[in-house]
């Protein structure tokens, strides 16, 4: 594709631009934006283009004036903390999420002008698919506006071992070709029970998305982590209290991996559970292949532990930015901020780069290249 046939797009909620790196070639940036120093520093070390079109503040001090052209796409990865399960369930309208509205008055005002983007995705957790009216509220905004639309819930998973569903709400302006309709591997229950509970008026603006089923995955999580001999590991007495916080169930599996003499690697996350009516801290494991979704780190607990079972010992050592940036799919080069904490927060925010890719592939790019570019005044 040539540079002028570029598609063009805003990405908001940027943090770290994952989304950007999902996209890829044959897209431009026509606009980003975020509030956060560090994601914006992060942003600004890994694109070289970052000063044309960055811009650092907060979503609600833009005016649709600071959006230049007419997108084909609108990328938004609003907050997800009030959509999260162990959030407040505040939703739409509620503290952090509430920047969505930031970013839909822009969207408004586009349309205004005549310079609605073609197309938009909106990135969220899956918990977006079930709290309360939220999803519903959600698809209003967007038909409001002239755009049919469909979700999706890409679990990362599918394309690295990481444990990380999230929903993708795809809206456009255009007819969809009707090769562009119907089933995906991303057509899951939530999604087909949102869908469900949407009124008859939303409903008909409905789109399923097709697209096809990604490669397997080949990789595992022990085969993105750095060499045994090339980490710090926790003291034992740390590895034993950590051993000592997990339920029975996770103990016996893993006495009976130490037993075995065999190596296994897996994930291991402290939690808050209530137990016969009272709060325990627990360290739960998995030696699937698969960590634990990332998370930002809020306080030590929320950093993913490893567990390295070998020759009948067991190890721990916390999981570096490195490892986490793999497990989104960042390329090796990708520029980390130094702090470690800094870092975790950068990836534990992000989009993992393959699902975009997929989207990018499967629908983005087709549709856009399909329907007729109906350009407006600009
Ligand atoms: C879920 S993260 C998205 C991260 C991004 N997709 C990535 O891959 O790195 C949400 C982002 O929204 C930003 N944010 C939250 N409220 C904002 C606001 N009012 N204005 C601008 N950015 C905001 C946060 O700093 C955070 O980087």
């Amino acid at each position: 594709m040539s540079r002028n046939a570029q598609r063009s797009f805003y990405e908001f909620f940027a943090g770290g631009g994952m989304a950007r790196l999902g996209l890829g070639d044959g897209w431009s940036c026509a606009f980003a934006n975020d509030f956060d120093p560090v994601k914006s520093a992060t942003y600004r070390a890994n694109f070289a283009d970052a000063e044309q079109h960055f811009c650092q503040g907060d979503v609600w001090k833009l005016e649709a004036g600071d959006l230049p052209g007419r997108a084909d796409l609108a990328w938004a990865s609003s907050p997800c903390q009030d959509f999260s399960l162990a959030g407040a369930r505040a939703g739409l309208t509620g503290g952090r999420s509430s920047a969505f509205f930031g970013f839909w008055r822009l969207m408004e005002a586009l349309g205004a002008e005549g310079r609605a983007p073609r197309t938009i995705v909106i990135e969220n957790v899956s918990g977006l698919l079930t709290s309360g009216g939220d999803f519903t509220a959600l698809c209003a905004a967007l038909a409001s506006q002239g755009y049919s639309f469909g979700a999706l819930e890409i679990d990362a998973a599918r394309f690295l071992p990481q444990s990380r569903p999230r929903v993708f709400v795809v809206a456009t302006l255009a007819p969809v070709p009707s090769g562009l309709i119907g089933d995906s591997p991303f057509r899951t229950r939530l999604v087909r029970e949102a869908q469900a509970r949407l009124p008859a008026d939303l409903a008909d603006r409905w789109i399923w998305w097709r697209g096809a089923a990604p490669a397997a995955r080949n990789s595992d999580l022990a085969s993105l982590l750095e060499p045994d001999d090339a980490v710090t590991w926790h003291a034992p007495a740390r590895t034993a209290a950590l051993i000592a916080l997990m339920a029975p169930l996770h103990r016996a599996r893993l006495d009976a991996l130490t037993a075995s003499g065999q190596r296994a690697v897996g994930g291991l996350f402290r939690r808050m559970r209530v137990e016969n009516g009272v709060r325990v801290q627990r360290a739960e494991s998995r030696f699937d292949g698969v960590a634990g979704c990332l998370r930002t780190p809020r306080g030590g607990s929320s950093r993913q532990t490893l567990v390295v079972v070998d020759g009948g010992y067991v190890r721990t050592r916390l999981l570096s930015p490195r490892e986490g940036a793999r497990l989104m799919g960042l390329p090796e080069s990708y520029w980390l901020p130094k702090a470690a904490t800094s870092a975790l927060h950068v990836i534990g925010d992000g989009v993992a780069v393959p699902a975009v890719r997929w989207l990018a592939t499967n629908i983005l790019q087709p549709l856009l290249d399909e329907t007729p570019r109906v350009l407006a005044a600009e």
